[in-house]
């Protein structure tokens, strides 16, 4: 069976979703790959490399996908494009990151297409999945990227130096959000020094910030929601007014602050007031990973830098990218981790709905939605 490789076509995009170790998993498993030219020049990829590693090369993006059985993607195939879904075959299956629960017009398109839609979003995040979950593999770039990111606009530096010039302190971070972005962006700006604090609503996060050597914060109120399956939930009002209490005497200190606080299907919590910005010292920075989703901070503009209050508020959409290296090389291992569970031995697809992983990550089959929570999303609502 043919595997499709095609070049991203998103502005701003340097992945790839399969790098040339990605293409061997494929052909020992008898699949022969086939990627459009250039697609991994941004990450590094030249196409001969991607030929010594056993696949071939495509001229043009109609010619990737002519004959294709499986269409391995890093964006969701562009609406403005009409080509990128009616290229591919029906009875294909695409795998790729699809925001599948706010993408409404991407699903159906799909579905009248009859295309086989895999989400990368919708692998379930249980233990036997975890080398599969790339959420957590690109949120583990962006934590990283984000504090670099703060740090190269911070007029300070952020390590303590005892120099014959004096001594300067540590810059102080604050991280808001301590799921995997949250925690590698702490782990981060640990690496580069700083003196970290970090709050999250879930209280098993606590240990994990301090085997970090960050601070946890926390106030004698309950300020603790966590939901279904370990995820975050809404903070009633009262509970949201304490944390912003507790957020508001932080982040005064702080010069970097990352904010990554997120609720599965749910505009991103508020946390960082206008007041709040204005209390902070000028030429600080805070970076804004939830800016895609409202964001965390008031004055947040997503793909955008704001400067208020002397405070530059950047609101990145797109981190991974710009570690396209490493985050190709993760994502790729987590696509061919999640081909293993359908493809045979000998190149076979089967595609088992009983499988705890298939089953859940399916959106689209044979022009139906698969999903129960994309075909509630796609309900009317009354
Ligand atoms: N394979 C696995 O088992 C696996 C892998 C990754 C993550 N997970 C689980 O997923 C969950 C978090 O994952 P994520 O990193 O994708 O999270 P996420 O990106 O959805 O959210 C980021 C963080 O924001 C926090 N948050 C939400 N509201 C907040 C608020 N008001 N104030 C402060 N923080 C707030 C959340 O608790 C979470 O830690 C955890 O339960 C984690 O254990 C499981």
């Amino acid at each position: 069976m043919k595997v499709a490789v095609p070049k991203e076509t998103r502005p701003g995009e340097r992945r790839v979703a399969l790098v040339p170790l990605g293409v061997k998993t494929l052909a020992k498993a008898g699949l022969s790959v086939v990627v459009e030219a250039g697609a991994g020049a941004s990450a590094g990829v030249s196409d001969d490399e991607y030929r010594e590693a056993g696949a071939s090369i495509a001229a043009s993006a109609s010619e990737v996908l002519q004959g294709a059985g499986l269409v391995l993607r890093v964006n969701p195939p562009s609406l403005s494009d009409p080509d990128e879904v009616a290229g591919i075959s029906p009875d294909a299956i695409l795998v790729s990151f699809l925001s599948p629960l706010t993408n409404l017009d991407l699903v159906r398109r799909l579905a009248e297409s009859r295309v086989t839609a895999v989400s990368m979003e919708l692998v379930p995040r249980i233990t036997r999945a975890q080398s599969m979950d790339a959420l957590s593999s690109q949120a583990t770039v962006a934590g990283y990227k984000a504090v670099l990111m703060a740090a190269d606009h911070l007029p300070k530096f952020l390590p303590m130096f005892t120099t014959a010039a004096g001594t300067i302190r540590p810059g102080k971070a604050l991280v808001l959000g301590a799921g995997v972005a949250g925690l590698q962006a702490i782990a981060t700006a640990r690496r580069l020094g700083a003196v970290v604090e970090a709050f999250d609503v879930r209280p098993a996060v606590k240990e994990q910030v301090e085997s970090l050597g960050a601070t946890f914060l926390e106030t004698e109120h309950d300020v603790t929601a966590e939901g279904e399956g370990g995820y975050a939930k809404e903070l009633s009002e009262e509970q949201h007014q304490k944390e912003l209490e507790l957020i508001a005497g932080a982040i005064t200190g702080a010069d970097l602050v990352v904010t990554t606080a997120q609720i599965p299907g749910r505009d991103a919590p508020l946390l960082i007031t206008e007041e709040m910005v204005k209390s902070m010292r000028p030429g600080s920075v805070i970076v804004d990973l939830a800016s895609e989703s409202g964001g965390n901070c008031a004055l947040t503009k997503a793909g955008e830098t704001v400067v208020a209050h002397g405070v530059q508020i950047i609101g990145p959409t797109n981190l991974p990218a710009e570690i396209p290296v490493h985050a190709s090389q993760m994502y790729s291992k987590n696509i061919t981790t999640l081909l293993a569970e359908f493809v045979g031995e000998e190149g076979q697809v089967a595609l088992d709905f009983e499988n705890d992983v298939v089953g859940p990550a399916t959106v689209t089959h044979q022009g139906e939605v698969k999903n129960e929570r994309v075909r509630q999303a796609m309900q009317p609502s009354a």
